[in-house]
């Protein structure tokens, strides 16, 4: 559910029309709702209330300092993966004691910096790095709290760049050496046993892998709880959203339809989850990003062009794939809908953007109807690793963003000027 939807014709985020934000701000402009935010997180808060629980938001996501507020207003914890996440989670007011680090290529300087700050917990992927975190934290007379991360070997079914949790990909250890890790890392005398963690991978849109890797790991940490004093399990992120169809998701109706009893909802992923973890006793933990973020943003575009070939219709809009990366990277469905509804026979169209590669696109063949020079699109479902994943390829600078609170709207990432994409270049001595 979202509050993207059409009021008399006019496409708004919850109580403001979109060209009245392209007006002000022009295009590409993200566009993000307060209110999606806040329910997603409290709908997922809510349904896991019969556990001791901490919603980690995954920050990769979507990292603007007014989301990463929104979320730390709620109580959330944060799940990061680098010095640089920890800096602007702290820059936003969040607390790094709900913090947790993840990834397989922590620094020394990020774990220096992140047991300087007081984290919750770091999630550990290889013995060396467990090694490293020790002596850093000797290095600083403190003991560093640490999870490892174990690697199920469940199959997620996803798309192949974001599937984690097989033994095919580089994160974790294997499931059968964990006992035996747990042993090694219980000597290390700056280290403190915290955790178990896991994440099999992202955009999972059934509840079945999720139960069987909570299946498989909880005996696990039930017996790390009973020799080591674990305190938590984190069970990673990945709940799906809904891409299609995004709009008519907005509307409470199209939960009731068959289609719609497919999807993993907080109270399926509760339903099955919560029985299993409940006798743990456990703290259990959560890594949710795109379940949080990636339906309360957009991305608004102005149509350059409507460029007619023999065989094909392109509308040539003024995003790119340097802005939403999604559609040429993965393969992702975003639904594109118009600002302003548009009357007329729908017919397939490429909608391309400017940069020159043929990767550059954000649909291929997909019925719209009649689009022309200076119309706006929306691209939806765009707030989850959308702006985060953005780039200056072509020298183009990265879009504002707009939080929007019913009738009020902020700028809460102002359009980069063009001249600040290199303004940390610098001409060789000889060239001056
Ligand atoms: N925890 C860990 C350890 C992760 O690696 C990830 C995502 C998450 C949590 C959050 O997963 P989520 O709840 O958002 O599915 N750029 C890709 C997605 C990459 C996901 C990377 N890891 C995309 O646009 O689909």
């Amino acid at each position: 559910m979202h509050e993207f939807r059409y009021v008399a014709g006019r496409l708004h985020c919850e109580r403001i029309p979109i060209e009245s934000l392209v007006r002000r701000h022009g295009t590409p402009l993200y566009v993000y709702s307060e209110r999606t935010l806040r329910e997603h997180f409290q709908r997922l808060d809510s349904a896991l209330a019969p556990l001791d629980h901490l919603v980690c938001y995954a920050l990769k996501a979507n990292s603007n300092l007014a989301v990463l507020r929104t979320f730390a207003d709620l109580g959330a914890g944060f799940d990061l993966v680098s010095g640089g996440e920890l800096q602007r989670v702290m820059a936003a007011g969040g607390d790094p004691g709900r913090c947790v680090f993840a990834g397989v290529g922590k620094s020394e300087a990020e774990i220096a910096l992140a047991l300087r700050a007081g984290i919750y917990c770091f999630n550990a992927e290889s013995e060396p790095e467990l090694h490293r975190i020790n002596r850093v934290a000797a290095g600083l007379g403190v003991r560093a709290p640490v999870a490892v991360r174990v690697n199920p070997n469940v199959d997620a079914h996803t798309h192949a760049k974001i599937t984690t949790g097989t033994y095919e990909n580089k994160f974790g250890i294997a499931f059968e050496e964990i006992p035996a890790v747990y042993a090694r890392a219980a000597k290390l005398k700056h280290l403190q046993l915290r955790g178990i963690q896991m994440h099999i991978g992202s955009q999972l849109t059934e509840v079945k892998p999720f139960r069987l890797a909570v299946e498989r790991v909880a005996p696990l940490a039930r017996d790390l709880a009973n020799r080591h004093g674990i305190e938590f399990f984190s069970i990673g992120g990945g709940i799906g959203i809904v891409y299609q169809p995004a709009l008519a998701s907005a509307d409470p109706k199209w939960w009731r339809t068959p289609a719609a009893r497919q999807i993993l909802t907080p109270a399926t992923y509760a339903a099955a989850l919560v029985s299993l973890l409940q006798p743990l006793g456990l703290r259990v933990l959560l890594e949710p990003g795109r379940f949080l973020v990636g339906n309360a943003g957009i991305l608004v575009t102005r149509v350059e062009y409507v460029k007619r070939t023999g065989r094909k219709t392109f509308v040539i809009v003024d995003a790119a794939m340097n802005d939403l990366i999604r559609p040429a990277f993965y393969d992702a469905y975003h639904e594109i809908v118009p600002a302003r509804k548009l009357t007329g026979k729908a017919r397939p169209c490429d909608v391309v953007g400017p940069v020159c590669e043929s990767g550059d696109y954000f649909a291929k063949d997909r019925p719209l109807p009649p689009v022309k020079e200076g119309d706006y699109l929306a691209l939806l479902s765009a707030g989850a690793y959308g702006s985060v994943m953005g780039s200056n390829y072509n020298t183009r600078p990265l879009p504002a963003e707009i939080l929007v609170r019913g009738a009020k709207a902020g700028v809460v990432r102002e359009r980069q000027p063009v001249d600040a994409i290199w303004s940390h270049e610098r001409l060789a001595a000889w060239q001056r």
